[in-house]
């Protein structure tokens, strides 16, 4: 693109130019927050969920699905990435440390990283690159105006791992655990605390939130007062790619079992703890549509379900292994069906997946219990295997059907998610402003 002696000048211009030139100091109006909008796609076969961020000179509109566990923001930028801000990272530069063990272009001189796409599997090796972002600001309960970062460190992907995303979207927006990601480099950028909040919306008319920084989080009333809070997990091994001896970037919690309604189902508890290989145990996840669960977990939670449930099973409809006729009356809750709980650090906390998160209605008359069997359908679970066997690399997979309509903050300075089902204060995600103050 250009050589490293005027990129180095350009870096260095940038700077100048930003804390000198007074129309720029006039936005550097500091934001206590920003917010993000979250739609649910439904074009693909299975559902994502889609952001969109400003990017480039001159700035324009980009869509991103969101992989709460990816490493970092990848774009494509093999077809129509066009601006005249963005600058190559030289191999050795501070913007190639924040990535963890990069690589480095032997002619190029730029650095780079192994870049997934992790709804499809799909790696490449892209290289990493800088230029302007702009996200909207927010006082948490409605959003102001655009703030600019300039130097915004991403990954270049190309139009084969851009593959299997929805028509019109052009990368991922990584919100994972490492100092690269979208939620890191935005609040050291604008120094709040390290913390963001998701909140997925269940349809695709409706529209959820990603907020980075502390809340207040309003959503009718201030949602983040309501939260419970349970420690985050690292594992230390990094089981998408990367490179050997990095930590996971993917956020994992520590469900020590699992009761149906206030039935204790019966597990294998070894396969709730992450190994030293990093295998095992519960992590979040906005790339599956639907929580998967190694087989003898998944097999104990159906029956636990169907034994208190009381209703008699219909063949099932793949993806899914235990369904029924909508006989089951219907709440507000969503089904009237047991509570699916994961008991956490104690028998205090729990999380609790209530009707509308555990079902999904799949015809007009069957309604399935949406949780995926690993063994029984490798290819629908969209998780790593361990080699030689069918047991998935991690034990549970929380999917998006279970995360909608819940707040979850990821607070990296404490290493806690907070978590609270909105349905159980008579609100949603989708009940954000998102018109400018
Ligand atoms: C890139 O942008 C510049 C300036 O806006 C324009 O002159 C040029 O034609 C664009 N190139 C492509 C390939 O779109
Ligand atoms: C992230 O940055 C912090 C502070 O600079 C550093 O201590 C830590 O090792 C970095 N983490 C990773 C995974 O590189
Ligand atoms: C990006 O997503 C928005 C919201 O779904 C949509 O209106 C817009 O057309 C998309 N842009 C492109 C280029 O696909
Ligand atoms: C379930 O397990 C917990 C803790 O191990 C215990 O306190 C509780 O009594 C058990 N409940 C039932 C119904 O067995
Ligand atoms: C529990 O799971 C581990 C890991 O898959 C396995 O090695 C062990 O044999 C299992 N124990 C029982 C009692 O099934
Ligand atoms: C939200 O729900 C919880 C549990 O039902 C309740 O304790 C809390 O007061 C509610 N908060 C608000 C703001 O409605
Ligand atoms: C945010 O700003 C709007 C418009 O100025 C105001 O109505 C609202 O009360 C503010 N919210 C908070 C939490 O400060």
């Amino acid at each position: 693109m250009a050589t490293s002696k005027y990129c180095f000048f350009k870096i260095f211009f940038f700077f100048f130019f930003f804390f000198i030139s007074p129309s720029i100091a006039h936005s550097s109006f500091t934001p206590k927050a920003l917010v993000l909008p979250l739609y649910k796609d439904v074009s693909t076969s299975l559902p994502q969920y889609l952001t969109q961020i400003h990017q480039r000179t001159p700035l324009r509109a980009v869509n991103l699905t969101v992989d709460l566990g990816g490493a970092a923001l990848w774009v494509n930028c093999e077809a129509g990435y066009n601006s005249s801000t963005a600058v190559p990272a030289r191999c050795g530069s501070r913007q190639c440390a924040l990535f963890g063990p990069t690589g480095c272009g032997e002619e190029s001189r730029i650095c780079g990283r192994p870049v997934s796409n992790t709804v499809t599997g799909v790696s490449t090796f892209g290289d990493i690159y800088s230029d302007v972002i702009a996200v909207a600001s927010t006082n948490g309960s409605v959003a102001g105006r655009r703030v600019k970062v300039p130097e915004f460190l991403f990954i270049c992907g190309s139009n084969v791992i851009q593959q299997g995303l929805p028509s019109g979207v052009k990368g991922m927006a990584g919100l994972g655990r490492t100092n690269a990601s979208l939620p890191l480099q935005l609040s050291s950028h604008f120094n709040f605390p390290p913390k963001f909040a998701v909140c997925l919306a269940s349809s695709s008319f409706f529209t959820g939130v990603i907020f980075f920084g502390d809340g207040p989080y309003v959503l009718t009333t201030d949602v983040s007062q309501t939260l419970t809070f349970t420690p985050l997990l690292v594992n230390p091994v990094n089981t998408v790619t990367g490179f050997q001896g990095e930590p996971s970037a993917e956020y994992f919690i520590g469900v020590t079992g699992i009761r149906v309604g206030e039935n204790n189902v019966t597990l294998n508890s070894s396969l709730l703890v992450i190994d030293e290989n990093g295998i095992g145990g519960t992590k979040i996840s906005s790339v599956n549509p639907y929580s998967v669960l190694e087989s003898t977990i998944y097999k104990a939670v159906s029956e636990a379900f169907v034994n208190t449930l009381g209703v008699q099973t219909v063949t099932p409809i793949e993806p899914f292994g235990t369904c029924f006729r909508t006989q089951v009356s219907f709440s507000q809750m969503g089904p009237s069906v047991p509570t699916i709980r994961l008991v956490l650090q104690n028998e205090e906390v729990v999380w609790n997946i209530i009707g509308a998160n555990s079902m999904v209605q799949v015809t007009s008359d069957v309604i399935c219990l949406g949780f995926v069997d690993a063994g029984s359908n490798p290819s629908a679970a969209q998780v790593g295997f361990v080699p030689g066997g069918s047991r998935p690399v991690t034990s549970i997979t929380i999917g998006a059907h279970q995360l909608e309509n819940n707040l979850l903050q990821f607070d990296l300075g404490a290493s806690r998610l907070g978590f609270s089902s909105l349905f159980l204060n008579h609100t949603n995600c989708a009940n954000f402003r998102f018109s400018s103050a």
